[in-house]
């Protein structure tokens, strides 16, 4: 499915346009890679991996009678009104830094953070969330929405498709390639094919690739 795909990475930026394939390459690697402890922040109810829970006591209390070793799948949805998503997604981010070893998907993070601010707990997951054996994923359509210190905290990025021209240009940054073989990246849904270029931030090596 992923051809020239990397998976070494424990902090993962996920970019790309709308449509461009950033969910189905999630998918794709959580089904290869099966984490035993799984964390889905899923705004847009579209994972269904283990239990939905879309209460926030609900999430408090699952995790809360989990035994550090139990394996889980708990996929969250904070609902349609996104002025309730900042407390929801520090409550979320707080629960995730208590689980060693778990592996947490941020869908969307643009809705919960911006350039010049990330909220305290996210902030914390995504500093230190490292040391505790975390993996962390989080995807947005546009890196000139996500907070700076999140981009520059990635240990992988994977992008796809973009269709802003300052988004080209900062991921032509980030990716260490050229301007154009951003641009040049191709999302077709009618043809099934969408690239990717990936690059490992420890060590430089970048890859494109394309799902198939
Ligand atoms: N399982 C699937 N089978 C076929 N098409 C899919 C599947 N999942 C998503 N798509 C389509 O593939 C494209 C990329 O989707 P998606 O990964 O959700 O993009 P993004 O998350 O970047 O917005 C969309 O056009 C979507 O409709
Ligand atoms: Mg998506």
């Amino acid at each position: 499915m992923m051809a020239g795909s990397q998976n070494t990475a424990r902090i993962i930026g996920v970019i790309g346009a709308s449509g461009s394939g950033k969910s189905r390459w999630l998918k794709g690697t959580l089904a290869k890679g099966d984490p035993a402890k799984l964390l889905i922040w899923d705004p847009l109810n579209e994972y269904d991996h283990g239990r939905i829970v879309t209460d926030l006591r609900e999430l408090v209390e699952t995790l809360a009678a989990l035994e550090p070793a139990d394996p889980f799948k708990l996929t969250y949805r904070p609902g349609p009104d996104m002025a309730t998503y900042s407390k929801k997604f520090e409550a979320f981010c707080a629960l995730a830094f208590e689980v060693p070893d778990v592996c947490c998907v941020i869908e969307e993070l643009a809705d919960v953070t911006s350039p010049s601010y990330a909220p305290p707990a996210w902030s914390r997951l995504s500093r230190q969330g490292r040391h505790k054996g975390m993996t962390i994923f989080a995807a947005s359509q546009r890196p000139t929405l996500m907070d700076k210190t999140f981009l520059g905290n990635c240990t992988m990025i994977h992008c796809s498709r973009l269709n802003d021209e300052n988004d080209v240009k900062t991921m032509s940054r980030y990716l260490g390639v050229s301007q154009e073989q951003v641009r040049a990246m191709v999302a077709d849904k009618a043809a099934g094919r969408f690239d990717f270029i990936e690059r490992d931030m420890q060590t430089g090596k970048t890859v494109a690739g394309h799902l198939t």
